[in-house]
């Protein structure tokens, strides 16, 4: 069902009125699930439109793409009078959005309006154009975190990243403003090193209809706080969290709750606890792990607080040798990952053979993801042993991880490996 749900969405010409009936008709999803589906076709709609470079968008000449995200497109224009370089946003069409959801994002666009900031991009005006909403921002030169962090970061620059990054979270939370959409190709790094968070409160999908939703989205998910997949409610609390996220993925070059779909990506959010940094990295101090892994806390009374706490806890920690060691983290945007991210120069340690035969045996636990957890898990451990381990904590329940260790560990002692 999800392999076709994801059929239909990419098919772009569908009106909404045909992808009504043909969802129906194929009993291809039930009426409940039919509002992701739409709001996706829209996704694709916008996508498919024909805004090239020179064409004029009110007061705007559309430049170049800078980006294309799950909610919309993104453009490099130029002001006809003023010259000046911007960034326009165009957002998901308004049709697929409840009332409700728009008078509050209205509401938000003009609390927006009022931030100022050096770490967050400014928004500049918002208007309709053709029937999608436009939005003209600062354009930032530089490049996002999610490319900065496939070149590879060392863990003093993710500190410093962050420490900017939670300083305009203070400055917003305490302006009443939650961001709700924190994660790395939403944080923009200049030339010179300085944060500029984008797309503050843009987050326009109710989160339901974001997680029933396939395709460019699902990058989103794994900087989504528990809370709202089990419907608390988002709070200031819930953008520390994905602070959190993006923290561990910076100094581990993982995320924390990994899966092959959205059921495994869901359960672990709500249960399962990541493997601590310094347990993926024993060159990072326990104190400074415990610091990201507060962030992560399920519960929001156990997380940080405000975005001040987190940041003088982060102020007084020390780094030591790990200073300047250097992760790299490839982009992701599906759920299995294709990228292969851990800590550079190191040849690998393992013969292709071996690797393959612990991934097949994960994957009886696990599912296809296996094999991407395998290959991660060898670039952070030093051997076979500590390697194996590191995969089981992936399994589900003490007693199938205890068969699938036993399993590897006769096999590879059978051949003297182990
Ligand atoms: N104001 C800006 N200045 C410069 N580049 C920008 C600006 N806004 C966005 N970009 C670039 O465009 C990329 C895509 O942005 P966009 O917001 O569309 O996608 P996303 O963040 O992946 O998804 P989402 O739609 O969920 O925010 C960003 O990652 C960034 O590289
Ligand atoms: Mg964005």
């Amino acid at each position: 069902m999800a392999y076709q749900r994801e059929k239909i969405c990419h098919i772009s010409a569908l009106t909404r009125h045909k992808l009504r009936s043909v969802s129906l008709r194929d009993e291809v999803v039930d009426e409940a699930s039919l509002s992701g589906l739409l709001a996706c076709a829209e996704v694709y709609k916008l996508k498919s439109m024909a805004w090239s470079p020179g064409t004029r968008v009110g007061s705007y000449e559309i430049v170049d793409v800078l980006g294309d995200g799950g909610m919309g497109k993104v453009f490099r224009v130029r002001h006809l009078i003023s010259n000046r370089a911007e960034a326009m946003k165009v957002l998901l069409a308004a049709s697929s959005a409840s009332q409700e959801m728009l008078d509050r994002f209205t509401q938000e666009i003009r609390v927006l309006a009022t931030l100022n900031h050096p770490n967050i991009a400014v928004l500049h005006t918002a208007f309709h154009h053709e029937e999608q909403l436009v939005m003209i921002m600062e354009y930032v030169e530089g490049m996002d975190l999610r490319h900065v962090l496939a070149a590879g970061i060392t863990l003093d620059q993710a500190v410093a990243y962050t420490r900017q990054l939670l300083t305009a979270l203070e400055y917003a939370h305490s302006r009443g403003v939650i961001h709700r959409d924190i994660k790395p190709s939403n944080i923009m790094i200049t030339p010179g090193g300085q944060v500029k968070v984008l797309d503050f409160g843009l987050a326009l999908a109710a989160p339901e209809v974001r997680l029933t939703m396939t395709g460019a989205l699902v990058g989103s998910m794994h900087y989504i706080a528990p809370e709202l997949v089990s419907g608390e409610g988002h709070d200031a609390r819930s953008d520390l969290y994905a602070v959190g996220v993006t923290l561990y993925e910076m100094i581990t070059g993982k995320l924390p709750i990994e899966g092959a779909n959205y059921a495994q990506v869901i359960g672990g959010l709500l249960q399962r606890r990541p493997v601590s940094p310094s347990q993926i990295n024993p060159l990072i101090p326990p104190e400074f792990s415990a610091i990201v892994m507060k962030a992560l806390a399920k519960e929001k009374q156990e997380r940080w607080q405000n975005a001040r706490d987190f940041l003088v806890a982060l102020d007084a920690a020390h780094l030591g040798r790990a200073s300047e060691l250097r992760v790299v983290s490839l982009p992701t945007s599906a759920l299995t990952g294709a990228a292969q991210p851990g800590v550079t120069g190191e040849a690998s340690k393992y013969e292709p053979d071996q690797l393959s035969e612990i991934a097949l045996k994960l994957a009886h636990y696990v599912g296809p993801i296996a094999s991407v957890l395998v290959k991660r898990a060898s670039s952070a451990s030093n051997d076979l042993q500590a390697l194996v381990e590191k995969v089981a904590q992936e399994i589900e329940g003490a007693e199938a991880r205890q068969r699938f260790l036993s399993s590897v560990s006769g096999q590879f002692r059978k051949s003297g490996v182990l």
